[in-house]
């Protein structure tokens, strides 16, 4: 009788340690993570891409009209860049939660060039879809890059 509670302890505590690296392989994989979402094939091209404006006030100042209003970027990922968190709601398809922009580590794995190339082209298969030149200018997604910049304290 002990040994067998023993052996069922035993075998009730492997499935919970199993159960705890499946879950952590899947969140690993799993959209929220920081792999790069611009294509490989097209990474390094991305990268390369700079900001023309220094990030000034007015810069900031107009990047954060556009991201709250006409390029209706906080619709999705907050007021405060946080998404879900801050009041930006979770996509149509629920499958990725928008980008949290505060999160320090997102800002640093991510080159301004990588942000401009995903407001170009959009996040393949997700609800991030291109906004220009449909919705912005090239120039107002270098304003919107030097806002969404101030989301990680920078
Ligand atoms: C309909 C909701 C929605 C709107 C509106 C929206 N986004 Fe997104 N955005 C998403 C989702 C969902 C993702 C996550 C996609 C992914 O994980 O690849 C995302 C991802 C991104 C990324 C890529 C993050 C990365 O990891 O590289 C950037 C940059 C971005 N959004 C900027 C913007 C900007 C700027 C605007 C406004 C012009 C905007 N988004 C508007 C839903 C939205």
């Amino acid at each position: 009788m002990h040994g067998c509670g023993r052996k069922m302890f035993r075998e009730i505590l492997m499935s919970l340690v199993l159960f705890f690296v499946a879950n952590v392989l899947v969140w690993a994989g799993s959209p929220g993570d920081l792999k790069p979402r611009v294509p490989p094939e097209r990474l390094e091209e991305a990268k390369s891409f700079q900001n023309p404006f220094m990030a000034s006030e007015e810069i900031i100042a107009k990047g954060k009209k556009l991201y709250e209003g006409k390029a209706f970027c906080s619709a999705c990922h907050g007021l405060e860049g946080s998404g879900g968190t801050s009041g930006g709601r979770k996509t149509p398809s629920g499958a990725q939660p928008p980008t949290n922009f505060a999160d320090a580590a997102w800002q640093a794995a991510r080159t301004d060039g990588e942000i401009f190339w995903i407001l170009k082209h959009g996040s393949h298969g997700t609800d991030m879809v291109s906004y220009m030149p449909l919705y912005v200018s090239e120039e107002e997604v270098w304003q919107i890059v030097s806002y969404i910049r101030t989301f990680g304290g920078l």
